[in-house]
């Protein structure tokens, strides 16, 4: 791969996420993106299976975000949020409360999903202290859960195979625990509620899918029964849907798929279309209720400076238009069938413990992913942007990635895999 000048200039001042600087190979340098592709400096056009990180819903430079985004910049590229408000935040907080499941009307922004974490972790401590209970200060957390990279964000991750387990006397201790799936662990789960309920602000979930934590799945059943114990033993819940949220499990929230209304949803990725940052945490009236007095003590006191950005806003109102007039969850209906069906030849191949699609996300989950730069670099070769990790080579396209660009994608990866299954374990 040839090196562009201002990559071979830049590159000793930057530090990448999630890379050992000292061994990593260099980052792939990108010009340009449109659709489903990302086009590199050397002119190659290479298909993407990620989405950039599950956001790009709509695919790259969708001409409708983009206007809106144009028109934005020209009027108001930003104003703070403290004691003044602008249309693109007000109308997109009225229709997300319109579109999210229940009585979730209030919608409170930042710039990222993990912030919007931290944000529902002071709504859901301050809840408790605003009704004058006392010392429910920590959450239920679950096994292989991801919430993000902040310290409290990271904290409610899985204290031992999330990448923050060397953080550990650093970080609040949560109450982690596995998801319960059979009779018998709900009623342990029900007794450990029980147990800590008083130590309790809140119960934390990825609905349906955990993303970063292995791309592992429970049924929507589960999902309602934890719900439902939360409610029994009055416990918030919060649903972490910035992964899930717009469409990626086939409904436009995962929660929907279970009926389940949390106390607190958090919403950011493709909420703006994958254009830029924004996050959002929504919470019931209920838990809004709990704030108001005439004690400013009883205020949500958080406020990035960014939050609420009008060009973040407008894209994000843009890419609701998108979900109104286009297809979206069909597509990512038809997505789940499309990928289940054509990654089915990897199921055989050695090392495969699992091949599972829900939505637009599918894992080829692997007993160990040995020969990983190689395997990376070999899906570059083939044209195939992937990021395997865990034990999972998952894929989170575009939910309007067409039949035939799913054929290209997945029939790379099924050779690509062929071949890495090969290979004589490291
Ligand atoms: C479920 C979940 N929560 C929180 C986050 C953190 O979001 P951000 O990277 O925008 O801080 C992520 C990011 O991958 C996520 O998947």
């Amino acid at each position: 791969m040839t090196t562009p000048d201002w990559q071979r200039k830049g590159y000793p001042h930057i530090w990448m996420p999630y890379s050992q600087m000292a061994t990593s190979v260099m980052p792939v340098p990108v010009v340009l993106t449109e659709g489903v592709y990302i086009e590199l400096a050397d002119g190659r056009r290479i298909i993407d299976g990620l989405a950039s990180w599950w956001s790009a819903c709509h695919g790259y430079n969708h001409p409708h975000i983009a206007a809106a985004v144009k028109k934005q910049l020209a009027e108001m590229p930003h104003v703070m949020f403290g004691g003044v408000n602008h249309e693109p935040a007000m109308t997109l907080a009225r229709r997300l409360a319109q579109m999210a499941p229940g009585a979730l009307n209030r919608v409170f922004f930042s710039d990222s999903g993990s912030v919007s974490v931290e944000v529902a972790m002071k709504m859901a401590v301050q809840y408790w202290l605003n009704r004058g209970v006392q010392g429910r200060h920590k959450f239920v957390t679950f096994q292989h859960g991801y919430h993000g990279d902040t310290t409290g964000a990271m904290s409610l991750c899985d204290p031992i195979t999330s990448m923050h387990s060397h953080f550990d006397g650093f970080l609040l201790k949560q109450l982690p625990q596995v998801i319960p799936e059979t009779d018998e662990q709900f009623a342990a789960f029900d007794q450990f509620l029980a147990t800590h309920s008083r130590e309790t602000a809140a119960v934390i979930i990825e609905p349906l899918v955990q993303g970063a934590g292995g791309m592992r799945f429970h049924p929507p059943s589960c999902l309602a029964r934890i719900a439902q114990l939360c409610q029994e033993r009055k416990l918030l819940l919060i649903a972490d849907e910035i992964a899930t949220g717009f469409g990626r499990t086939g409904s436009m929230f995962a929660c929907e798929q279970a009926d389940v209304v949390p106390d607190i949803m958090c919403l950011s990725k493709a909420l703006t279309g994958g254009t830029m940052g924004l996050a959002v945490t929504l919470a019931t009236d209920d838990l809004f209720a709990a704030f108001q007095s005439d004690q400013i003590e009883h205020a949500l006191m958080h406020g990035p400076t960014f939050m609420a950005n009008p060009l973040a806003c407008a894209a994000a109102n843009a890419s609701l238009d998108l979900f109104e007039s286009e297809p979206r969850l069909a597509q990512a209906n038809r997505l789940e069938a499309d990928l289940f069906a054509s990654l089915a030849p990897c199921r055989t191949m050695p090392g495969v413990v699992d091949v599972r699609t829900k939505g637009a996300v599918a894992a080829v989950e692997v007993e160990q992913l040995h020969h990983l730069d190689w395997l990376r670099q070999r899906f570059l070769e083939r044209g195939v942007w992937l990021r395997p990790f865990a034990n999972a080579i998952y894929v989170t396209p575009a939910l309007t990635m067409t039949p035939t660009e799913v054929s290209v994608l997945t029939s790379r990866m099924v050779n690509v895999i062929g071949e890495w299954a090969e290979l004589p374990n490291e």
